[in-house]
């Protein structure tokens, strides 16, 4: 059975091809162990969470090890480098590479915000987003809901496929040509459960914002974390954000969440473009009749508490459920959002 330092030698046969250099000198190695049947196990921290070389690495380190005589298995599990280690590996030959924000040109940061999850946001953050891009604006959503990333479903974008490169991450690109970044194209597939601790979620939205070849774009909606947890505090503090759309829906409970949601933005010092109550109304069919299935509208009362002239009512849409959940929200048309679009 080899020995830790027997291991350690043999993955310094394993290189980043991006970097040239071997994965143990790199630093990339992490809890390298091996049991009494031989099986190997250890993280790889890659330099980027979606890191195109990722498979290759691992490839070439399974092989390498299995190799060698008594490893019977290998265990790899990916972890993200810390923004303090790259620096130290990628070190001077970052400073030769061109930051990536000096590449991207993002006129508008609108992020969009809800007191609790399951309001709307990500549909509306999907239906604003559309809306730009038909009127002819270059267009980007930043899929800030980490742990809980609905954007790509909405778009019918697939999971995985995320390209990149030590440059940085490129979006994947929709229907209509707007750009979309998210964990969900980073997982293997729609259903893998991203359960990254807080340090983690700092790391992947700061390099959201700074590694991804967003290019040249007039506006790029930020579909938050729900709430005013540390995630969203953590968004708003990295991403110079210029203004938000808050989220609501009838219930007064969601209310008082958007409110405290307000107190953080007021600290931050970013103004509210809007509300908009989501499902305030079911609009019948036969009679034209408003229905008010969750009670009645707080939009103006909300408004009033965020300092905002622009509260809109969105109705209950059975075609938005049924167009986002099968990946066709950019069929989708919801008239009533035209006050905050002129305000993006
Ligand atoms: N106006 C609407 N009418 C009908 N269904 C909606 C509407 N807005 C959102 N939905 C549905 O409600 C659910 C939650 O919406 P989602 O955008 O994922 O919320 P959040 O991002 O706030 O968690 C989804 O199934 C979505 O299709
Ligand atoms: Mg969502």
């Amino acid at each position: 059975m080899p020995t830790i330092d027997q291991l350690v030698e043999q993955l310094r046969k394993v290189s980043d091809p991006e970097l040239g250099r071997n994965i143990v000198e790199l630093g990339m190695v992490k809890d390298l162990q091996i049991d009494a049947k031989g099986l190997v196990s250890f993280t790889l921290a890659l330099t980027i969470p979606g890191c195109p070389m990722k498979s290759q690495m691992e490839r070439d380190a399974r092989m390498a090890l299995l190799a060698m005589e008594g490893v019977k298995d290998v265990k790899i599990t990916f972890g993200a480098m810390s923004e303090e280690d790259r620096r130290k590996i990628l070190g001077n030959n970052q400073q030769q590479l061109p930051k990536l924000n000096a590449f991207n040109k993002i006129d508008k940061v609108i992020a969009v915000l809800s007191g609790k999850g399951g309001v709307g946001k990500s549909s509306i953050s999907a239906l604003l987003a559309c809306a730009l891009a038909r009127s002819g604006k270059k267009v980007g959503i930043l899929d800030a809901d980490i742990t809980g990333p609905s954007i790509p479903r909405l778009f019918g974008l697939p999971a995985g496929g995320l390209k990149g490169n030590d440059m940085g991450i490129l979006p994947a690109v929709t229907h209509t040509g707007i750009k979309v970044i998210s964990t969900n194209l980073m997982v293997p597939n729609e259903d893998a459960a991203v359960i990254w601790r807080g340090p983690m979620i700092t790391g992947t939205i700061q390099q959201f914002w700074r590694e991804v070849l967003w290019g040249t774009l007039d506006v790029l909606l930020v579909d938050l974390p729900p709430g005013t947890s540390d995630a969203a505090l953590t968004v708003m503090q990295t991403i110079p954000v210029n203004g938000v759309v808050l989220v609501s829906s009838p219930q007064l409970l969601a209310n008082m969440v958007v409110r405290k949601a307000d107190s953080m933005l007021k600290q931050l010092n970013i103004p509210v473009l809007g509300v908009v109550e989501n499902m305030s109304y079911y609009p019948c069919p036969d009679t034209g009749k408003q229905h008010l299935i969750f009670g009645p509208s707080h939009a103006e009362e909300l408004a009033q508490a965020v300092n905002t002239d622009v509260a809109l009512q969105l109705p209950i849409n059975p075609s938005i459920a049924e167009l986002g959940d099968t990946g066709r929200i950019e069929e989708a048309t919801q008239p009533g959002l035209e006050k905050i679009l002129e305000l993006i």
